[in-house]
């Protein structure tokens, strides 16, 4: 299968102003196929978003590698890095601050063409209507104010501008936590459909595995900048097996209580440890209820247990 956005290795520290690191992501590899969608899950603060904003080269990048069709994007700059843009793009998480509230709604679905210089200028608004139109929106409301619209019309309008460039790829940070359950639905259905029709590869992140588990081919789960499962979405659900994911999936509120019940008795207490000092083994040990003295001294590594199914735990 030809991947179309390849990541290997990535890390992305942040000095703390005190001498110390913050390992926000920590040697994380993951491959996306075309067309296909990767889910990235975990709980607040694994590093998902971080990981986002570095495929999208807005964080910047400690080192590893990051290919989007054979563009080196990770190492490229400038010009390049600017021709580069169009091919992806990104859905942010929060509707009412990721849309400038002075723009009417035709001029920040047309901006990225502006910035860009995507089409002739005289066009672009043909192709406003158009991409309105794709996201459900009616084309004459391009004249109104980003506030005179719901939560989830305003993701429909990110998302429409996400589509300005006609990129190859397009991330989406958590594109409907802050909408209401139903109208989650009509969002998700919608970046569904979307991807159905034209064929887009997705990089998902949420904290919800509800959410994922409708919309991705594959899920890798993060904890504390790095990625301790990855497997297909059916087999995540079917047979989680590092302690960490069968915790989430027992924790899940909008997963069914079947899915729940596979996840185990285990309960997620406490809180992670802090990202800037980490234990010296497993990252999970103090809050994994079948730790052994090895999980404190030695790291597990990423290892495939069944085809397609890489987990990092001494036990599983
Ligand atoms: N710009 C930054 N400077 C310092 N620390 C950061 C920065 N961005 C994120 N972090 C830290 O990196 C870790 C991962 O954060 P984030 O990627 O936002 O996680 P998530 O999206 O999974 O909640 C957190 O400990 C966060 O505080
Ligand atoms: S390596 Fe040990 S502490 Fe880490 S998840 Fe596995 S059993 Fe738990
Ligand atoms: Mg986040």
């Amino acid at each position: 299968m030809s991947q179309l956005l390849s990541v290997r290795d990535l890390r992305v520290h942040f000095p703390t102003g005190r001498g110390g690191t913050i390992h926000a992501v920590d040697g994380v590899s993951f491959d996306i196929p075309r067309g296909q969608t990767l889910g990235i899950v975990g709980e607040s603060g694994s590093g998902k978003t971080t990981t986002a904003l570095a495929v999208m080269r807005l964080a910047p990048i400690t080192s590893g590698k990051i290919d989007l069709d054979g563009i080196p994007i990770s190492r490229i700059e400038g010009q390049e890095l600017r021709r580069a843009r169009p091919r992806f793009q990104m859905v942010f998480q929060d509707p009412f601050s990721s849309l400038n509230p002075r723009d009417r709604v035709g001029r920040i679905i047309r901006q990225p063409m502006d910035l860009l210089g995507l089409l002739q200028p005289p066009q672009r608004d043909a192709r406003v209507e158009e991409l309105l139109a794709q996201v459900g929106l009616r084309p004459e409301l391009k004249s109104l104010y980003p506030h005179q619209f719901s939560g989830g019309q305003r993701q429909r309008i990110g998302l429409a501008r996400a589509l300005a460039t006609k990129p190859d790829l397009i991330v989406f940070d958590e594109p409907v936590s802050a909408l209401d359950v139903a109208v989650q639905a009509q969002v998700l259905n919608l970046i569904r459909r979307l991807q159905r029709e034209t064929g887009l590869t997705y990089l998902f992140i949420s904290h919800d595995l509800g959410v994922v588990r409708h919309v991705c081919d594959e899920i890798a789960v993060m904890y504390l900048g790095r990625i301790v499962e990855k497997a297909s979405a059916a087999r995540i659900f079917a047979s989680p097996r590092h302690p960490y994911t069968q915790a989430l999936i027992a924790a899940a509120p909008s997963l069914a209580p079947e899915h729940r019940r596979r996840g185990g008795g285990a309960r997620l207490q406490g809180d992670p440890p802090s990202p800037v000092n980490l234990p010296p083994g497993c990252p999970f040990a103090s809050r994994c209820p079948i730790a052994v003295n090895d999980c404190r001294s030695r790291v597990p590594t990423l290892r495939e247990l069944a085809p397609g199914q890489a987990v990092a735990c001494h036990l599983a």
